[in-house]
């Protein structure tokens, strides 16, 4: 095999690997089903999040998730995972939240950090009472 073709086919292969690395990684996060509440709220235990910063929800009431992140202050923070630049559903991958349509970035707690997206994610009230979590949807 000539040089440039164990060079070409070396970064085809590592190319495919990071792909799949990735894939991995966004498939970790898998979405947890919560009901929503008669005062329109999400309610989760935070043993849901079972030594990760963050938890994926999904409910009836959006088509979009929520991240239900925990910061380092034990603070929690609720994003929709609709991308601001044009709809699209954002995935978490490491320690960022990113959209697979254009590329815009946020960090977990949903303040953007690369465009196109101009604005954080839509986040939502959050409060812990009696060992569990709270999300305020408010109006539905
Ligand atoms: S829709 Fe997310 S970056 Fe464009």
């Amino acid at each position: 095999m000539k040089r440039r073709s164990f060079i070409q086919k070396g970064c085809v292969s590592l190319l495919g690997a990071s792909a799949s690395l990735l894939s991995a990684c966004a498939a970790k996060t898998a979405a947890l089903v919560v009901d929503v509440s008669a005062n329109n709220e999400l309610l989760v235990s935070p043993s849901a999040f079972n030594q990760q910063q963050t938890v994926l929800l999904e409910h009836p009431n959006n088509k979009f998730p929520i991240c239900l992140y925990k910061g380092s202050k034990g603070a929690y923070t609720a994003s929709l995972m609709e991308c601001t630049h044009q709809s699209c559903q954002t995935e978490v991958v490491g320690e960022q939240i990113i959209c697979p349509c254009h590329g815009a970035r946020y960090v977990l707690s949903g303040e953007v950090v690369k465009g196109p997206a101009l604005q954080n994610l839509k986040t939502f009230k959050t409060r812990v009472e009696k060992n569990t979590v709270y999300i305020e949807l408010g109006e539905a």
